[in-house]
């Protein structure tokens, strides 16, 4: 389902990105020009070490380019403001990690709080918020339990609770359906539709997993820290995916 929208939400310029020193210095990002446009699903797919989770990291203001802009809503991201970017993204992002990154000693709806309570929401409104968005992905009975109590798969979906419940204007996630089977998967893609389809929002995607390809508006295709490819779903050569 393309949208006619042509608002820009997310845009990179430029961006460079080396990780090490002297002799060891890899630069893994070349020069990455990427638009994310209001109510569409981008899907970033890429081998693994091509430079995926590296680029969303520093869309989401967690990791610094060596060069290059990024602008969300218009606005560059200031990644010397440490302050800003953390206030800028409780509001604004969402960002589902690879590894989850849950606290291991804080029940689910605890960690589904994080963002509200960043915020500044109270606790007891925050729970509140926290129980629906669980809810929503399935959760509802494990509400209390810690995270390391939950399979990697229910671990996962707390992750993505967290990351929507303070309902973002621009989702990110590294691969959400890794741990998922096939219905869940589907059913975590169909929240992040939901959500897009509120104005002014859109959801950046890497995946590995071919059966979610379909459930996207765009595809952006990275090797060797670039961007090789970026075409509507309905145009993408899913014969050579497979
Ligand atoms: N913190 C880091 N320090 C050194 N090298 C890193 C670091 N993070 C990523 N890399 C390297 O950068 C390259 C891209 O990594 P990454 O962005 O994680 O790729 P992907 O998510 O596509 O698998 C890889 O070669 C990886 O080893
Ligand atoms: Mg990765």
């Amino acid at each position: 389902m393309l949208m006619s929208s042509s608002t820009v939400i997310a845009e990179t310029r430029s961006l460079v990105k080396s990780f090490g020193s002297g002799a060891a210095r890899i630069e893994v990002l070349h020069g990455i020009d990427i638009k994310a446009y209001e109510s569409e699903i981008l899907m970033l797919l890429g081998p693994s070490g091509c430079g995926k989770t590296t680029l969303i990291s520093i869309i989401a203001g967690t990791l610094t380019p060596d060069s290059g802009s990024v602008e969300i809503f218009g606005e560059p991201l200031n990644w010397k403001k440490k302050s800003a970017i953390t206030k800028f993204r409780a509001l604004n992002v969402g960002f589902i990690f690879q590894q989850f990154n849950l606290i291991p000693t804080i029940t689910c709806e605890e960690n589904a709080c994080v963002p509200l309570l960043i915020q500044g929401m109270s606790m007891s409104k925050a729970i509140k918020h926290a129980r629906v968005s669980l809810d929503q992905v399935g959760l509802s009975e494990h509400m209390k339990k810690r995270p390391n109590q939950l399979s990697g798969g229910q671990q996962q979906r707390v992750a993505i609770a967290r990351a929507m419940v303070h309902k973002p204007r621009l989702i990110i996630c590294d691969e959400p359906t890794a741990a998922l089977d096939a219905e869940n998967g589907k059913l975590v893609m169909q929240l992040f539709r939901d959500l897009v389809k509120q104005p002014g929002r859109c959801a950046i995607v890497v995946t590995h997993d071919n059966r979610i390809l379909s459930f996207s508006d765009r595809i952006a295709t990275m090797n060797d820290g670039k961007i090789i490819d970026s075409v509507a779903t309905k145009d993408f050569d899913f014969a050579h995916h497979q």
